[in-house]
């Protein structure tokens, strides 16, 4: 596999998503030349449950896109997420190293390791740490404080665990298939990159990615990620609701769902007293005649409720409530949900929108669809990843994996490539 191609497996509830991207040394912008979605299986609310049947999933998944790539794909980025994942903020404080010369990478390096160290139980493992703030003899707003003169540093990071057993078996999948892994992406923080803006980020904002099983959240404030979770509901209990709400099977639900989605974006979701027809979907089953009311404002709205209720939650738990002006950014499939904007409105009392990955380009307009921006995340983090080991500066979070593991060969020889220019 070519050193300027990134490839992201996104292993969602609901489907498994490779992307490969290439990056244009000339014109430095990403582009996709390789795309599959396939059905995923052996995953609920994020957490792997049946490793063959994610091994399957993930294979078909990564095979398609290599053929569309024209490439054997051989290492790549995942995404984790689920409510196994859990934050913390922690503060690092070190003396500068040299302080007749600046303040160096060496230096960011030790302040980073020194904020990384907290007590974890055994069960855990981190899987990114970011920094929030430095803070140079008591200077505090610095973004990067290399070249700076100080005797004191220190920084504000935040941090990110997730559970060993569920990373493990990413890596064993991965494993099977003979892929290296390049690193576990917190799938809120993947979406985050694909769909806020830089003036959402500085402003705070928090991103909602509403997948099929599990709504991963990250908080951003003064342009830095400081909160990470995850609530174990998901899209497909909208669906549920609706099989249950028509006596109709899971999949005529499913059907009905798109269908809504479709049928009511614009002026058609005025009419709610409207009888709604479902002929053209040619479903098995007879559905007695069911208003637009019945259905948005009698079964989807009250899930749709719930599911505000717990961001809010979550909103509260992080302590971050009245530092987010810029509200709510909803994505993932769930957030094409009908209704989905007027009931957030209404419980959150925030701006609220819907994100879509649109920062790439390529062949594959499929893409540019909310449930696609943990799967475009993973590739602007790879081409970042790749960008700063260019410019030389260190990926601390793989650095200090690869430590960690201490394991095969590849992992210890990728971890000495950090460290030649
Ligand atoms: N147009 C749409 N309208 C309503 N719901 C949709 C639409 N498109 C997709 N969905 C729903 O989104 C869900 C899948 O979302 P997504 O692909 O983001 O999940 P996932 O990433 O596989 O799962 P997770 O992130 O929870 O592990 C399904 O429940 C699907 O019904
Ligand atoms: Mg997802």
């Amino acid at each position: 596999m070519p050193d300027n191609l990134i490839c992201g497996v996104d292993i969602g509830s609901s489907k498994v998503a490779t992307v490969v991207g290439i990056k244009s040394p000339e014109e430095g912008d990403l582009k996709i030349i390789g795309f599959n979605s396939t059905v995923s299986k052996g995953v609920r609310r994020g957490l792997i449950v049946d490793i063959g049947e994610v091994t399957n999933s993930v294979e078909e998944s990564v095979e398609k896109a290599e053929r569309m790539a024209g490439h054997k794909l051989t290492s790549a980025y995942v995404s984790v997420g689920g409510p196994h994942i859990s934050s913390l903020n922690s503060h690092g404080i070190v003396a500068v190293a040299n302080p007749q010369t600046d303040i160096s990478e060496e230096d960011v390096e030790r302040v980073i390791e020194a904020a990384r160290a907290i007590s974890l139980s055994t069960t855990r493992e981190i899987i990114d740490v970011s920094s929030r703030d430095f803070i140079v003899d008591g200077q505090s707003g610095i973004k990067n404080p290399v070249g700076m003169s100080g005797v004191r540093l220190e920084v504000d990071t935040h941090i990110i665990t997730a559970s060993q057993t569920n990373l493990k078996n990413i890596d064993r999948v991965f494993d099977d298939l003979g892929l290296q892994n390049n690193g576990f992406v917190f799938a809120g923080k993947a979406s985050a990159s694909a769909v806020l803006t830089n003036t959402e980020k500085e402003l705070g904002v928090v991103l909602v990615d509403i997948g099929g099983g599990k709504i991963d959240i990250a908080v951003y404030v003064d342009g830095a990620l400081s909160y990470s979770s995850s609530i174990p509901i998901g899209a497909r209990h909208i669906t549920n609701d609706i099989a249950v709400g028509l006596r109709v099977s899971l999949d005529s639900a499913e059907k009905i769902k798109l269908h809504l989605s479709k049928m009511t974006s614009g002026a058609a979701r005025k009419k709610t007293s409207v009888q709604l027809d479902f002929h053209e979907l040619n479903l098995p089953e007879d559905v007695n005649e069911v208003s637009l009311k019945t259905l948005v404002d009698g079964i989807i709205a009250p899930r749709l409720e719930e599911i505000f209720k717990l961001i809010f939650d979550e909103i509260e738990k992080s302590g971050f409530g009245q530092a987010i002006p810029s509200g709510l950014v909803i994505t993932g499939g769930g957030a094409l949900t009908v209704g989905m904007l007027e009931t957030g409105k209404r419980i959150i009392g925030l701006p609220i929108r819907v994100g879509i990955p649109e920062k790439v380009g390529g062949l594959v307009d499929e893409i540019i669809d909310p449930q696609y921006a943990t799967t475009v995340g993973l590739l602007l983090y790879g081409s970042e990843n790749i960008m700063s080991e260019e410019t030389g500066f260190k990926n601390f979070n793989k650095i200090f994996r690869d430590f960690s593991l201490g394991g095969s060969v590849g992992k210890v020889k990728s971890f000495f490539k950090q460290f030649i220019p």
